[in-house]
C-alpha cells in the first residue's frame, strides 16, 4: 500500500448513518441530569433570548436538533413557532414522541432553569414545545433567507471531518436568516471524531474560536464567541470546553 492510500481519507457528511444516531446513549450521556457546560450553554442561550419581546420573533430554526430539548425550550421566550430541523430518523422519533406525550422527566431541571432565568416562558415545558413544530431534514433542505433567527448547537463540528465541509453548513446555519436576522450557536472545542457508549465513531472535527471567527466573520456582523470550560463530569469526548456563539446577518443598506 503506498503513503497517500494509508492516509484516511476525511470522513464526510453524508459517509455517517445519522439514521442510526443512538438516541438513548446519547441522552444519557449527556442531558438525563443537567451537568455544568448545559448550565453555561442555557445561561448564554437565556441572555440572547431575553434581547426580544416575547412573541415578536414569527419564525425560528433550530438546525440540527437532534433530542436535545432544551433550546427548542429557550426559543419559546422569543419564538412564536420554532422549526427543529433534523435528518436522524431516530431523533425524529424521539422529537415527535417528546411532543406528542410531554417531555421525559428528566427535561424538568433544564426547563426550571430556563424558566428561572427567563420568567417569561410559560408555566410547563410541554407549553413551551407546543411552538414546535418537527422538519425532517437536513441543510440541504434549508431556503436561504426564511427564517428570523437561527439556533445551532453541536452540529457544524459534529457532523464531519472536513473542515470545507464545517464551513459549508455554517454558512448553510447563518443564511437561512433574513437579512439583519439572529444566530447563536454553541460549538464543541477542538473535538476530534468522537464514539457515543460503545458504538461507531461519528466524524467531528476540531475547532477554535479563532477557525470560527473566520469562518462567520465574512458572514456576519456583531459576531461575539466566548467559552465555557472543559465539563469533566461528561464522558471524554477529546474536546477542551464549549464555544457560544452570537452574531447577526448584514441587514441590506438603505
Ligand atoms: C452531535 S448531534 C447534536 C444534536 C443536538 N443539536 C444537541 O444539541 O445535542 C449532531 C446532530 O446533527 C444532525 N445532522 C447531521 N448531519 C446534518 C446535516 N447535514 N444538516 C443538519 N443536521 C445534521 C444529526 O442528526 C444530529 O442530530
Amino acid at each position: 500500500m503506498n503513503r497517500a492510500a494509508r492516509i484516511r481519507a476525511p470522513r464526510r457528511n453524508h459517509d455517517a448513518d445519522w439514521n442510526a444516531w443512538p438516541v438513548d446513549d446519547y441522552l444519557a450521556e449527556n442531558y438525563r441530569s443537567l451537568h455544568p457546560c448545559d448550565i453555561g450553554v442555557i445561561h448564554h442561550h437565556s441572555a440572547f433570548y431575553r434581547r426580544f419581546e416575547p412573541g415578536s420573533v414569527a419564525r425560528s430554526l433550530e438546525f440540527g436538533a437532534g433530542p436535545n430539548l432544551y433550546p427548542l425550550m429557550l426559543a419559546a421566550g422569543a419564538s412564536r413557532r420554532i422549526d427543529a430541523l433534523e435528518p436522524s430518523t431516530a431523533s425524529v422519533r424521539y422529537l415527535r414522541d417528546q411532543l406528542d406525550r410531554g417531555p421525559d422527566d428528566s427535561w424538568q431541571a433544564f426547563y426550571t432553569l430556563c424558566r428561572e432565568l427567563d420568567p417569561r416562558l410559560p408555566a410547563t415545558p410541554a407549553e413551551a414545545l407546543a411552538r414546535v413544530r418537527v422538519v425532517p431534514g437536513d441543510a440541504d433542505h434549508l431556503l436561504p433567507g426564511s427564517y428570523d433567527l437561527a439556533s445551532m448547537n453541536f452540529v457544524a463540528e459534529s457532523v464531519t471531518e472536513d473542515f470545507a465541509e464545517v464551513a459549508t453548513l455554517c454558512a448553510a446555519f447563518a443564511g437561512s436568516v433574513r437579512p439583519g436576522g439572529h444566530l447563536v450557536a454553541a460549538f464543541m472545542e477542538r473535538m476530534p471524531s468522537y464514539r457515543i457508549g460503545t458504538g461507531p465513531r461519528w466524524p467531528a472535527c476540531p475547532v477554535d474560536a479563532s477557525a470560527l471567527r473566520s469562518v462567520f466573520a465574512p458572514l456576519t456582523e456583531e459576531l461575539r464567541i466566548t467559552r465555557v470550560a472543559k465539563d469533566h463530569t461528561l464522558p471524554e469526548y477529546g474536546d477542551t470546553g464549549v464555544l457560544l456563539l452570537t452574531a447577526r446577518r448584514p441587514a441590506p443598506h438603505t
